[in-house]
């Protein structure tokens, strides 16, 4: 359909836009427009004069002959194109110059570069980043960022929230709007949530905050063999200290099956400690299953929900979980900013001994400018919740299929059903984990490996050991997409996947 726009306007906005492109205020005539439409050469030498004033001024004063006489559609269309592959153009030169280094690096002369096997050197003339790994950081979307850049540019709310001053108070007064927002998430009250300066520092203070209380003793606590290095270190730390600690085995799809948690419950067991959802296969643990046992034996049960807070409904009344950690990067807000779902009347020996902030339980003045966007970023998240787990699904449903063509041997860690929407973990028969890594890497899209590569530069992961994964003959990536992936990226990947592992591909 035509647009109701005239038909003049139309061509005037296309010779905008291409004075633009060519780094001109103004617009260009219609005879330089229509030369470099039906030029090649005129169109390159336009190009390459961007620099040189003087050429490019000789140029538009001398445009070349042409007798093409190309509708009006034609130019759109050749304007946007030229857009487009300048869009291209630039984003690949900016990251080239961003990661350049790194992939330039001689691994005989510096240990920072990588060794593996090489990459495919493949040529993208349709460029573009793609970023796939939210599952280990996400970027601050726009919505928090605008929250951050308010309170650190605004006049009030810079005050510390213990003072008792007008800039002390209101900023306790923000601090309490965010905990509040972060407390509606989870059906709690907002005196049930601790902010601490991280997700590992959550799952640090939760267990150790339970464990120390019995010093004496020395319990015995319940965890996985695939929970994140956060939690494990820990279990590790208080082993060294006397208390006792069973790791539980998974089922093949890295989920902790109930009956395993009944039997290893003991007299002095103090504490279950499991994740909501695995970081690396995105397996969702049977949470209210596990919690109805440990409130009938009266065990408290702590949940790391770090990968899990804001991707699927959280309930720690309802699933009889007593903590539960969340981190701020996970979500769009900024690293570095954390917190602990504390149920009512559980106390906890502090980690951190100072002021009494936070209930006493994690001192320390507060972040209030992360604390205010992590509030912003959780409410976000929960009221999109719904709508981004369709989506994600659709996005997955759409990778699945087209790696079913490329790549019909391949292998998907963890199981469909119980699992967060975002995560998709493959192995990739008969091609070197680093090669591939790097290879897609290269083009623009950021995934992350699980399994060893040939040079043993990255090692095979643990989790995937502990669900029995064949990591010598598969090369384990993670795709985590996020609010901004679309469908033409998972295309792209798709694409060039494709292409990647025709080249790769080890013939034994
Ligand atoms: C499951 C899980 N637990 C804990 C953490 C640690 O969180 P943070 O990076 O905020 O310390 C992470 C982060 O990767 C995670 O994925």
């Amino acid at each position: 359909m035509e647009s109701a726009m005239p038909a003049n306007s139309k061509l005037i906005n296309q010779k905008i836009k291409f004075g633009k492109l060519l780094g001109l205020k103004g617009a260009v005539s219609s005879e330089v427009l229509y030369a470099a439409k039906g030029n090649a050469e005129y169109l390159h030498n336009l190009m390459i004069s961007k620099n040189k004033p003087e050429f490019m001024h000789y140029l538009l004063k001398n445009p070349v002959q042409t007798n093409i006489n190309p509708t009006e559609q034609e130019i759109v269309n050749f304007v946007e194109e030229l857009e487009r592959k300048l869009f291209h153009q630039e984003q690949k030169q900016s990251y080239e110059r961003r990661y350049g280094i790194f992939f330039e690096l001689d691994p005989k002369k510096d240990s920072r570069a990588e060794p593996c096997k090489s990459w495919a050197p493949i040529k993208t003339p349709d460029f573009r980043e793609v970023y796939l790994d939210h599952n280990a950081t996400t970027p601050v979307r726009p919505e928090v960022a605008s929250v951050l850049l308010n309170y650190y540019s605004g006049k009030y709310g810079f005050g510390n929230p213990s003072s008792n001053t007008v800039q002390g108070s209101y900023a306790a007064a923000l601090v309490s709007e965010a905990r509040q927002r972060i407390a509606n998430c989870l059906a709690a009250s907002p005196r049930e949530i601790i902010f601490t300066g991280s997700g590992s520092e959550a799952n640090n203070l939760a267990i150790k905050g339970i464990a120390f209380k019995d010093l004496d003793k020395k319990g015995h606590l319940i965890t996985s063999k695939v929970e994140h290095p956060s939690v494990l270190r820990v279990m590790e730390y208080l082993e060294t200290i006397g208390f006792s600690v069973t790791y539980l085995a998974t089922d093949k799809y890295g989920q902790v099956l109930p009956n395993s948690v009944k039997q290893a419950i003991r007299k002095d067991t103090l504490l279950v400690s499991l994740m909501a959802a695995n970081n690396e296969i995105g397996t969702i643990n049977p949470l209210r299953e596990i919690g109805q046992i440990c409130r009938e034996r009266n065990i408290l049960f702590m949940v790391d929900g770090i990968q899990a807070f804001g991707k699927i409904p959280l309930n720690p009344k309802e699933m009889g979980i007593s903590l539960l950690s969340f981190s701020g990067h996970k979500i769009y807000a900024p690293k570095g900013i954390g917190g602990l779902y504390v149920e009512k009347g559980i106390s906890l020996i502090p980690q951190v001994h100072g002021g009494g902030q936070e209930s006493g339980i994690h001192s320390g003045t507060e972040n209030v400018g992360s604390i205010l966007a992590l509030g912003k970023a959780a409410e976000l998240a929960h009221g999109e919740m719904e709508k981004e787990r369709v989506r994600f699904l659709e996005l997955r449903s759409f990778f699945l299929d087209g790696l079913k063509e490329i790549e019909p041997c391949f292998i998907l860690y963890g199981s469909l059903e119980n699992r967060i929407p975002n995560n998709l973990s493959i192995g990739f028969p008969a091609v070197d984990s680093g090669a591939l890594l790097r290879s897609l890497n290269r083009i623009g899209i950021s995934v992350s490996a699980g399994s060893a590569c040939s040079s043993k530069k990255f090692k095979n992961s643990y989790v995937l050991e502990a669900i029995g994964a064949d990591t010598e003959k598969y090369a384990t990536i993670r795709f985590g997409f996020g609010l901004q992936t679309k469908e033409e990226d998972v295309a792209y990947l798709l694409k060039y996947l494709k292409q990647i592992l025709n080249l790769i591909k080890e013939t034994k």
